[in-house]
């Protein structure tokens, strides 16, 4: 087998890994989110679970990586000499590629709306409830959605075959600082150009009676989710690392998803109280609401167009990872060449794309248990396989592997021993109960602590 891949930089490592992190959910699911969860309390909240758990957590996964220089379904055999451990691999990829079937398809949906803002003049004259059925047409729209996830795919299949420095890297090396700009010049001229109180104090105002143990679930899910933890991906990533200290680029890269997502409210809130349109999650916000109020700004398209954009890049980096992960365990595992793999990828995200895609289309929606395939992708990774995915990852490298071998890569990478004296109490002890607790709850447990 040929040298494996590197990425040149830290920058590059960190652009990359930041996009992967920074993706929808920053936009369309934290801020809405924190505001109904108590506002400036959920973001405290959040904050202590990304530096108490997301930061040890995305330490572990791209240490992992870097020490095995293999995927992660590979990396747990090649560093313990069995297969014991290799199920957090296989559940890692099985996550990615359950996120991938939804993910693809919302992906592909911003194009659809990057064209829509340019062809409707943005979204000129519409109502809220006319673009709601434009949104309920077209999302359940038997031939454009599917358009998209092609287009989509086939893109995300193209930065992979350019390889990881020239595709991933680059690609991420100019789409990463691009989203931050367009992210700062929304939000300054949202902060300069509305009465952003209204918008601000929905976000941003501390209630803390608001913070129940369900709550605090949302914080951890939300906090995994965003920085991809437990699905493979900062294991792959971290396996194109050699140098560099592991706990600032991680930091780095904690800082920078979180302060995206904390921007995106900045950005959202203020517009949309402004033009007096009810805030929501997830797709009605970014294809419905951001709409509404780009069809009555002044020179809406410039914005329209320019936050499509950011939804695009924002979700075309993250799909790169996860396409990324699965093209490297078929290689790393399978030994399949990486220009086969990525066409067994893309036809594979291509079938289960259009069976989700299905799932949602108002002609053929198919429920299983009240649910369609979209939320039941979303609920199995983000509420079950990313919990349960942290927690083995902590016990395999807090008690199951040589913890002289853990603390002399840790060393290596550049941890210094006081910050692992306390990272190795977080990963042991603290991280799993958390994450115990949280299941726990989720089946019900403590029934009697909510509200
Ligand atoms: N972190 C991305 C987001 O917040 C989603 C994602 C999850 C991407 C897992 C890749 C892997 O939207």
């Amino acid at each position: 087998m040929g040298k494996r891949s590197q990425f040149s930089s830290n920058f590059g490592v960190i652009a990359a890994a930041v996009g992967s992190a920074v993706g929808l959910g920053n936009i369309w699911k934290f801020p809405y989110v924190a505001g109904q969860n108590g506002g400036g309390a959920f973001l405290l909240v959040y904050l202590l679970c990304v530096l108490v758990m997301g930061l040890p957590a995305l330490i572990t996964e791209m240490s992992i990586g870097r020490m095995a220089q293999t995927s992660p379904v590979s990396a747990f055999k090649k560093l313990t000499g069995n297969n014991h451990w290799t199920f957090i691999g296989v559940m890692g990829v099985l996550s990615s590629f359950i996120v991938m079937s939804f993910y693809f398809i919302v992906a592909g949906w911003t194009l659809e709306y990057i064209c829509q803002s340019i062809s409707t003049l943005s979204f000129s004259g519409m109502t809220s409830d006319e673009l709601t059925e434009i949104f309920d047409e077209f999302s359940t729209n038997s031939f454009r959605p599917y358009i998209w996830l092609v287009v989509f795919i086939a893109v995300t299949g193209l930065v992979i075959y350019m390889g990881v420095q020239k595709g991933i890297e680059k690609g991420s090396k100019v789409m990463m600082p691009l989203l931050f700009a367009i992210m700062l010049y929304l939000m300054l001229h949202a902060f300069f150009t509305n009465d952003v109180s209204e918008g601000y104090e929905f976000y941003l105002k501390a209630d803390f009676s608001k913070i129940t143990p369900t709550v605090l679930i949302q914080a951890l899910g939300q906090a995994f989710f965003s920085l991809s933890i437990a699905l493979g991906i900062i294991i792959t990533y971290g396996s194109y690392v050699k140098e560099g200290n592991v706990v600032t680029t991680c930091l780095q890269i904690s800082i920078l998803d979180t302060l995206v997502a904390f921007m995106a409210g900045l950005v959202i809130f203020p517009a949309v109280f402004s033009y007096g349109i009810e805030p929501s999650a997830g797709p009605e916000l970014a294809f419905v609401a951001m709409p509404a109020v780009f069809s009555q700004m002044g020179g809406g398209i410039v914005f329209a167009i320019l936050f499509f954009l950011l939804l695009a890049l924002a979700a075309l980096t993250s799909t790169i990872s996860l396409y990324e992960a699965l093209v490297a365990m078929l290689n790393d595992t399978f030994g399949i060449k990486r220009g086969l793999a990525n066409l067994i990828v893309g036809l594979a995200v291509l079938t289960v794309g259009i069976i989700v895609c299905n799932s949602i289309n108002g002609h053929s929606i198919f429920l299983i248990c009240g649910k369609t395939c979209f939320d039941w992708c979303d609920l199995i990774t983000t509420n079950y396989l990313l919990p349960i995915g942290g927690l083995a990852l902590m016990i395999f490298f807090g008690w199951v592997y040589d913890q002289k071998k853990v603390h002399d890569a840790l060393m290596e990478f550049g941890m210094k021993e006081w910050f692992y004296k306390i990272y190795i109490v977080l990963v042991r002890f603290i991280i799993p109960i958390i994450i115990i607790l949280v299941m726990l709850n989720q089946f019900g447990i403590f029934e009697n602590l909510k509200n």
